[in-house]
């Protein structure tokens, strides 16, 4: 082709605009308007709504009996259990903390067979072994000293919390009403 022909001079422009658009193509155009309900096949959606959140807190006796699945069905089901410090002794002084066993309803729930250790210190029952109402303090007394347990009832708690830990989310403390 010769430059010369001014025909060949007209045509240079949109063949260069060709090759650039094969070159980079054009973006795809986003939607003004995501989605705002959940469908797996936009690959933009949004869920409904934000996802419930659970906040690390003090309950007191009072507070974590209102965790029992039954007086407030909607806002799950709560339990604690002391954690042992590092020498395996207990003290009065020795933290508990409140799980939140909603995934166990099917044991910790109203009709499940440690269903009266919802909203309460489990700690006792979960060092004896027995799931009695005996081994559970009256809400309004100060927590559970557990100054009477063996070393191998100390060491099932323990256990349970351990357990507890890897299977429940951790949802906060269980302290005594007077230090609130
Ligand atoms: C709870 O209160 C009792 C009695 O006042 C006390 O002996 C105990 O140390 C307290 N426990 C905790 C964990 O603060």
């Amino acid at each position: 082709m010769s430059l010369s022909n001014p025909l060949n001079l007209i045509l240079i422009p949109p063949i260069l605009y060709l090759l650039y658009r094969r070159l980079v193509p054009s973006l795809p155009s986003t939607p003004s308007v995501l989605p705002n309900k959940y469908d797996e096949n936009v690959y933009n959606w949004m869920p409904a709504r934000h996802p419930d959140v659970l906040c690390h807190k003090s309950y007191t006796p009072v507070e974590l009996a209102e965790l029992d699945g039954r007086k407030n069905p909607n806002c799950g089901i709560c339990l604690a259990i002391m954690r042992v410090g590092g020498d395996g002794k207990v003290s009065p002084e020795l933290e508990r903390t409140v799980f939140d066993v909603s995934a166990g309803a099917s044991f910790y729930g109203p009709d499940g067979v440690y269903g009266n250790f919802a909203g309460r210190d489990a700690s006792r029952g979960m060092a004896k072994q027995s799931f009695d109402d005996d081994m559970l303090t009256p809400i309004e007394q100060p927590l559970d000293a557990l100054a009477d347990l063996t070393p191998s009832e100390i060491d099932n708690m323990r256990g349970w919390h351990d357990h507890f830990s890897r299977k429940y989310i951790i949802c906060g403390d269980l302290v005594n009403a007077s230090s609130m």
